[in-house]
């Protein structure tokens, strides 16, 4: 299968910088995503609980569609069952969309039918599926979908809250998923997502990771665009510096 234009996007700017907009001034949510495109992200990150996976609850479609912004939308579904609720993230104008096994009783028939739908923004640029697992989660849940997803996202931190602590044994897990997704001989992509600082994305990106998603660390109430900027930057300095030992 031809990889879609939002997967090339994302593979060609490697590591993106993925931005949790919940943690921003939800008020002023336009001039809060203009100053996220002014600083160079490429893709903002909506992170959706339906206070039952999660005893938060935050946003849905509409809210999703509202969002007016050249940046790629990367929704993360922290909800139960998203089988018949997917479609309605797509037709809001998800560009990613990312479930949880842990949540899902039929996530490779998600997986498939998200393979039929017409990314909304522009029917050629595809969507990307994603799989997210919770810390707990055996990284073995993954092997019966590799062939119908185009990325992994590993949470390093229990789902629930932005500003919690990176759980350590994601670095094993990182490496973990690297070696799977390498033997199954298909290209896919890796994120983490949670408690992503500034004092840590360089060594989570030096692992190789493509995709690093954070939240409270660019919209902690000071000077968001220029936060956004060091964590772009601190990423792919961090990518390049064990660029040596990767390849
Ligand atoms: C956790 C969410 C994360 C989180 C990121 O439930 O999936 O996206 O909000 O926020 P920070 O970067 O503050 O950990
Ligand atoms: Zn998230």
């Amino acid at each position: 299968m031809t990889a879609s234009i939002a997967f090339n996007i994302l593979r060609e700017s490697s590591p993106v910088v993925s931005v949790g907009i919940l943690t921003a001034d939800l008020l002023s949510l336009g001039s809060e995503l203009a100053l996220l495109e002014r600083s160079g992200v490429q893709v903002a990150h909506v992170d959706v609980m339906d206070g039952c996976f999660c005893p938060m609850m935050t946003v849905g479609p509409p809210l999703i569609k509202a969002l007016k912004t050249p940046l790629l939308k990367d929704v993360h579904l922290m909800i139960d069952e998203p089988l018949n609720k997917v479609a309605d993230y797509v037709a809001a104008g998800a560009d990613m969309i990312t479930i949880h096994p842990e949540a899902c009783s039929h996530v490779h028939r998600v997986l498939q039918q998200m393979r039929m739908m017409k990314n909304a923004n522009n029917p050629d640029r595809g969507l990307v599926r994603g799989v997210a697992l919770n810390p707990g989660t055996p990284l073995e849940v993954l092997e019966p979908l590799l062939d119908e997803l185009e990325l992994i996202l590993l949470l390093a931190v229990n789902p629930g809250w932005g500003g919690q602590r990176f759980i350590a044994s994601t670095i094993g897990r990182v490496e973990k998923a690297m070696r799977m997704t390498a033997d199954s001989g298909r290209e896919i992509l890796l994120g983490v997502d949670g408690g992503i600082t500034r004092d840590n994305i360089a060594d989570v990106a030096a692992l190789g990771v493509d995709m690093i998603v954070t939240g409270s660390a660019v919209f902690d109430g000071k000077a968001a665009e220029e936060n956004a900027q060091f964590m772009l930057e601190a990423a792919r300095k961090g990518f390049r510096s064990s660029a040596d030992l990767r390849f």
